[in-house]
């Protein structure tokens, strides 16, 4: 009995860094970041960075990448703050924007980058000493994400439009906008920026950049509704705006959108079907203060729910503890918005070993 209890505690330990915490909709974060890469001054040392634009997390191996854009390199450091210095993984790439990186080999995950300069997306695997072409051209590539069944999404912000590559047809066909045709119009884009797909329903979510709004395409849609900024496609700096949205993350369990203000210096957050975010990170105007952005570029979050952001013009990433998860309905005694699959292995214990 006494092992057991032991066993349970040890797995109760374990349980917070193996599964990833669910984000309450109306959770908060420390609004003071820690910089957890860069040193604020551009520089091609280990510990700078210059005008870094993507960013990625890898939690089994607790690391970070960064897409070094100006330095043409991908930056790892280690997500635990040991070292702001940061190893070269790959390096000679051709402005490099938003990265995705597959996790399946742990010891060299399968890189994806939307190569600006090189007008594609490049997919780099362990030993590669030059990336691989993926489906057909990306002109002004900026953003790369993947489904579930790797599936590979471009988004080409020359073309104004999102292109999609199965690995089982060696196809590009589009999904998103209009060849060439800009605009504020539903069925169109205009210079999209970071893409983001809920494997959950395919849904493909889009920063589109001009017309300062976040789109969502169901799959096989035909046009896309607006989940954040105005539809009509006017900048802002007010709750119902965006400014430049140039990357940003959903939650796929509560769908709640992360947006990557640029113009407005600030992280917004529109949960579902809301009719204005809330910012959650900046908006003290542009700096480099530890509560300040300069061009922030794509954020992410790790499986605690801390919060990354990366920025351009402060070259630097900064780190923002998650604080509070508390749940969005009153409660006096509980804070925590335990995952339903937490929820499931305990149980699970419990009724193994009790
Ligand atoms: C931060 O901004 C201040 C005021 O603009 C400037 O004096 C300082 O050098 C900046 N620090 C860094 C690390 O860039
Ligand atoms: C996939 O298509 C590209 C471009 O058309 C071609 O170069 C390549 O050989 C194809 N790959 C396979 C495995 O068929």
């Amino acid at each position: 009995m006494q092992i057991v209890i032991t066993y349970f505690f040890v797995i109760l330990y374990c349980i917070p860094s193996l599964i990833s915490i669910s984000i309450s909709p109306c959770a908060i974060w420390n609004t003071t970041g820690i910089t957890i890469a860069g040193t604020g001054i551009s520089g091609a040392s280990p510990q700078q960075l210059s005008y870094p634009q993507g960013i990625f997390i890898h939690d089994r191996k607790k690391r970070l990448y960064v897409s070094d854009t100006f330095n043409n390199r991908i930056q790892l450091f280690p997500l635990d703050q040991s070292t702001t210095t940061g190893i070269t993984l790959l390096s000679r790439l051709s402005h490099g924007y938003k990265i995705y990186v597959d996790d399946d080999n742990d010891d060299f995950p399968t890189i994806y980058i939307a190569m600006n300069g090189a007008n594609r997306v490049e997919k780099w695997i362990q030993g590669a000493t030059h990336g691989i072409q993926i489906g057909d051209q990306c002109r002004g590539c900026t953003g790369v994400w993947l489904d579930k069944e790797k599936n590979i999404y471009m988004s080409e912000h020359d073309r104004h439009r999102i292109l999609k590559w199965s690995p089982k047809t060696n196809m590009t066909t589009m999904v998103a906008g209009e060849t060439d045709k800009k605009g504020p119009r539903s069925d169109h884009l205009n210079e999209p920026q970071g893409i983001f797909i809920d494997t959950t329903t395919e849904a493909l979510y889009i920063a589109d950049l001009i017309n300062h709004r976040i789109q969502k395409w169901l799959k096989d849609a035909k046009e896309g509704v607006t989940v954040a900024g105005s539809s009509d496609g006017d900048p802002g700096s007010d709750a119902k705006s965006l400014d430049r949205p140039y990357g940003l993350r959903v939650d796929e369990e509560t769908k709640t959108v992360y947006v990557v203000d640029l113009l407005n210096n600030r992280i917004q957050r529109w949960r579902n079907g809301a009719i204005e975010g809330e910012t959650i990170a900046g908006g003290n105007g542009q700096g480099n203060g530890s509560n300040q952005f300069f061009h922030p570029t794509d954020l992410a979050f790790d499986n605690q729910g801390n919060l990354y952001v990366s920025e351009g013009w402060n070259h630097r990433v900064q780190f923002f503890a998650l604080i509070n998860n508390r749940p969005c309905y009153e409660s006096s005694t509980s804070t925590v918005y335990s995952s339903t699959s937490t929820m499931l292995i305990l149980t699970w214990i419990i009724m193994t070993f009790i």
